[in-house]
């Protein structure tokens, strides 16, 4: 397993995604615990982009419950269809959220962060958690985000074993 990534300097973030995602690919293959996966993900999207917040919320009943992330303390516990990351795995979809005031019902963990993303991931065609990225800028991610934070979902996916 590489102990380090290697993160190129001065290029876009379409090439960062495209050299960090291989390199995550090959250091969660080797590993089948979903949490040891999810917590070097998460350090890895925050050293790769240094965004504001990057996370994890695992669906346990009728909440979601905060997982391994990077930055700081965060809101431990979202009901169904509540928030961005509710939303999410309510809908099932993917959410670009501009600025976090303008989305109705947005819960602020930080008011440091103005935008967002959060990403499904599926076992089954239900939603078995979702990653929640937070930028202290507005208007910070759009559909290159999207495109390779999914691919990244989908990596987990089938990794996954338990
Ligand atoms: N803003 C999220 C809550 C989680 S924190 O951003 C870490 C939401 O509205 O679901």
């Amino acid at each position: 397993m590489a102990e380090s990534l290697f993160l190129p300097k001065s290029v876009s973030k379409e090439e960062i995604y495209q050299s960090l995602l291989p390199q995550l690919a090959s250091l969660i293959k080797g590993e089948k615990d979903l949490v040891a996966n999810l917590a070097n993900i998460a350090a890895a999207l925050r050293e790769g982009f240094g965004f504001f917040w990057v996370g994890f919320y695992l669906v346990k009943g009728q909440e979601l419950v905060l997982g391994p992330f990077q930055g700081p303390i965060a809101c431990t516990r979202i009901a169904y269809g509540r928030g961005v990351c509710g939303t999410a795995w309510k809908e099932k979809k993917t959410q670009v959220v501009p600025n976090v005031e303008a989305f109705p019902g947005h819960i602020a963990c930080s008011s440091a962060s103005k935008s967002e993303i959060v990403v499904p991931a599926f076992q089954d065609s239900e939603v078995f958690l979702v990653l929640d990225v937070d930028s202290d800028v507005l208007n910070d991610f759009d559909s290159v985000d999207q495109r390779y934070l999914e691919e990244l979902m989908r990596m987990l996916e089938k990794n996954k074993t338990s």
